[in-house]
């Protein structure tokens, strides 16, 4: 993806500790989707880190984790640096029905993805909190499924042909079978 995109950070609220699988596969679907990296806020999950610095060592890029900031602390701070927020949610602006994807692209800001796990607090809909609140359809499915429509979305599929440098494995496309390119430890 070019250079002068934005950049894009996902953030997950409300993980627990019995989430760790949807949270790990909302962190892959980000990383593979073109995200820069997931902050996983008020929560310290020690095997999540685990799992995605294994993910990354094996499967290459530069992808980030922040585990454990507040998540008042990591949205001060991001505001701060000029980023805008964007909540998912099914109650939001529909993203096929509205402008509500040019409207993001225009801002030509960074942008921190907001995905919920349980129920979020009602202030997460507010200006203070989301710039936009954006439904991948008006009825409800899940973190993951929602993350990765509009991360395609936004990067109009670019992103599924980026590059994952320094990879231990790769895998080469087949038609037929699985072929997984392996280049050992330095
Ligand atoms: C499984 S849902 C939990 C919903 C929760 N029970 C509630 O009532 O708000 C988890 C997350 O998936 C995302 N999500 C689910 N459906 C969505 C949709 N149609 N559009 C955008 N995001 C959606 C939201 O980020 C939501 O917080």
């Amino acid at each position: 993806m070019g250079a002068n995109l934005p950049k894009v950070v996902v953030l997950r609220w409300g993980h627990r500790l019995r989430d760790e699988r949807v949270t790990t596969h909302v962190a892959l679907t980000a990383r593979a989707l073109g995200a820069a990296g997931i902050m996983l806020t008020d929560v310290k999950d020690e095997k999540i880190r685990a799992t995605l610095s294994e993910v990354v060592q094996n499967w290459g890029g530069t992808f980030f984790f922040q585990i454990g900031t507040s998540f008042k602390k990591a949205m001060k701070c991001w505001k701060a640096e000029g980023g805008m927020v964007v909540h998912l949610t099914a109650y939001g602006e529909n993203i096929e029905a509205s402008n509500v994807m040019e409207r993001i692209h225009a801002t030509g800001r960074d942008l921190l993805v907001m995905v919920g796990s349980r129920k979020v607090p009602a202030e997460f809909f507010s200006r203070e909190i989301s710039d936009f609140n954006v439904a991948v359809g008006n009825q409800p499915h899940s973190e993951c499924s929602s993350l990765a429509v509009f991360l395609d979305r936004f990067f109009n599929g670019k992103e599924l042909v980026n590059e994952f440098e320094n990879a231990r494995l790769e895998i080469i496309p087949q038609k037929h079978g699985k072929k997984v390119l392996s280049r050992g430890r330095a």
